[in-house]
């Protein structure tokens, strides 16, 4: 498919420019950017990213075939992701639920979707392509192609490939098969982790994610609940 491709330098966040223009989008059109000045994060976390470095780009999905699949649409993006870096040769690729994409045990790309159902969803990617340095407090360090492979990527040469490939793996891929794939790189299966529930913290046991893409936990006590990345904004993990 001939992805339509939108290059802005400069933006506050192509997420916010897809939501405001969605009316007068095509389809599956693709908006990338140099720098934002308002990068929006999950969780009303700012997404920082210095400039010309990384890939920030969303695009908006106006069928309706597409947006009934409502949240599993997360799951297609982080898929769609994980099998191009796969493709180009990268290894040990996971997704932390609900779409954080990991190389090695570090964050590489980050998905957030937003937009107005019925009417359009945006997703919107940063994808760390050229950092080298990342300031700020973290855990665990997130991580670049470009430290990974150790050579620099031209962004606009990324562009001209992913596009069309994601635009192909959402129109080509089922349910089914995007699942699988989401297993198969699950980061929390297995893992003990702590969340808020009703209040306080509750402890559980990751035992996978659900056809509509909820997470699937039992708890220390022996019962078993689905989690929604909507409700589920703190999800500790060892
Ligand atoms: C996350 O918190 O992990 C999601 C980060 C999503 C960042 C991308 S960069 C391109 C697009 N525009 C935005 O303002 N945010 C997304």
């Amino acid at each position: 498919m001939n992805a339509k491709i939108l290059h802005i330098p400069e933006l506050d966040s192509t997420n916010r420019y897809w939501k405001e223009h969605a009316f007068e989008a095509e389809d599956f059109s693709f908006l990338y950017c140099d720098y934002q000045t308002g990068g929006r994060g999950r969780n009303g976390r700012n997404w920082l990213s210095p400039k010309g470095e990384n890939l920030l780009f969303s695009f908006v999905i106006k069928d309706k075939e597409f947006l009934q699949k409502g949240a599993k649409l997360s799951l297609y993006a982080a898929a769609a992701i994980v099998t191009y870096l796969e493709r180009k040769g990268f290894q040990k690729i996971t997704i932390k639920w609900p779409n954080d994409v990991y190389i090695g045990g570090r964050k590489v790309a980050g998905i957030l979707l937003e937009g107005s159902l019925p009417n359009f969803v945006v997703v919107g990617i940063g994808l760390n392509v050229n950092q080298e340095t990342f300031e700020g407090q973290y855990r665990v360090p997130p991580t670049s192609l470009s430290l990974i492979c150790k050579k620099k990527i031209p962004i606009d040469g990324l562009v001209k490939y992913l596009f069309p490939y994601i635009d192909d793996f959402f129109h080509q891929t089922s349910d089914e098969e995007a699942l699988k794939i989401y297993e198969a790189h699950d980061y929390l299966k297995g893992r003990r982790i702590r969340f808020p529930y009703n209040g306080p913290m509750k402890e559980a046991v990751v035992l996978g994610i659900t056809k509509d893409f909820r997470l699937l936990v039992e708890t220390l006590q022996g019962q078993v609940i689905e989690l929604t990345s909507g409700e589920m904004t703190t999800i500790r993990y060892d």
